[in-house]
């Protein structure tokens, strides 16, 4: 072939590339791959995932009254992990009554679940569960959870969005056990709750942070989105949940909607907590997530829930930063 004829072929060969490519899209699945589809096929794509925390909610947490103190106190933001001024943020809670981390659980609570209250909903076990689970286990900004730890009891959720990755609809099996008898309830009762993401592997909560920063700026993500291995998610003992009424995204109207309001007043009930509370973004250190629920067995959630408490205050383990500025209040009085 002489250099012109090539020249030739090289141009039909670009041309109907730029064809075909032009009825394709470039998606990215909930496991983090990236794949290529026919546009025309719906598909979940990661504008749909970021979207839950932009658009018309993002300037709420803004307005949050002493939330963004909170963190400048903290000095959370805008530090390595390495020198976060939380003190001992990277390190796990060793060996002594409050160990809360997630491979060294003492089985609290395991034995309280659908057995300590007769008011409360029972269900029957789907099968054994594994002891070696801490269900009280404290993972936030300060208490990490190892990079390998995966539970070893996952079982597929019932309730779940159908536009998501099934890989993610997974709960420890007490969890999963307690969700499915939540949700039954509800649709029962005529509220129809499904799980979008419930555990989380460390890595796709590497791949989901690092999302949220890349859209959106590390400051902003670092106030609804757990850095990798900060995230209770990976424990299998949390899950989002919305519904039809908000579009099955995962934004603060959900908390407005029946559907919302339902698990909010329930979810005590079968052992769940709602992990991140209006007005207690301080302790938390996250924006209110109405859809972020976390099981904890049904005693602690009951006390929880009666005296109103987030899961750091339960457990007497309340942020550094707020440590801080008690003292920074002090020395300046
Ligand atoms: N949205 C919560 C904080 C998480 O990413 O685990
Ligand atoms: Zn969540």
């Amino acid at each position: 072939m002489n250099k012109n004829a090539a020249i030739k072929a090289g141009t039909i060969v670009i041309t109907t590339m730029l064809t075909v490519c032009s009825a394709i899209e470039c998606y990215f699945d909930l496991d983090g791959t990236v794949e290529v589809r026919d546009a025309s096929v719906p598909m979940l794509r990661m504008e749909d995932v970021l979207g839950a925390h932009s658009g018309g909610n993002r300037w709420e947490w803004d307005n949050i009254s002493g939330f963004n103190g909170v963190y400048d106190a903290g000095n959370v933001f805008g530090l390595s992990e390495n020198e976060s001024g939380a003190g001992g943020e990277d390190t796990l809670p060793q060996g002594d009554e409050n160990d809360t981390s997630a491979e060294n659980g003492s089985g609290d609570g395991n034995e309280l679940s659908g057995e300590n209250d007769e008011d409360l909903p029972q269900w029957e076990p789907s099968g054994e569960y594994d002891p070696s689970i801490n269900l009280l286990v404290l993972v936030n900004k300060e208490y990490p959870v190892d990079e390998n730890y995966v539970p070893a009891d996952l079982v597929k959720l019932n309730y779940c969005a159908a536009d998501r990755s099934a890989e993610w609809q997974v709960m420890t099996r007490e969890a999963a056990d307690a969700f499915n008898k939540m949700a039954g309830d509800a649709l029962a009762e005529g509220y129809e709750i499904v799980a979008t993401t419930a555990y989380r592997s460390y890595n796709f909560q590497n791949y989901l942070y690092n999302s949220y920063v890349e859209r959106e700026g590390q400051a902003a993500a670092d106030t609804f989105s757990a850095r990798p291995g900060k995230s209770e998610h990976q424990t299998g003992l949390a899950a989002d949940v919305t519904s039809a009424s908000v579009n099955y995204r995962l934004i603060s109207d959900f908390g407005d909607t029946e559907e919302g309001k339902w698990l909010a007043e329930n979810c005590y009930k079968y052992g769940f907590i709602m992990r991140y509370q209006k007005g207690k973004e301080d302790i938390t250190g996250y924006i209110y997530e109405p859809w972020h629920v976390r099981y904890v067995g049904q005693k602690a959630a009951k006390e929880i829930w009666e005296r109103d408490l987030t899961l750091e205050e339960y457990l007497g383990k309340m942020p550094s930063w707020l440590e801080n500025s008690d003292i920074d209040a002090e020395k300046s009085e």
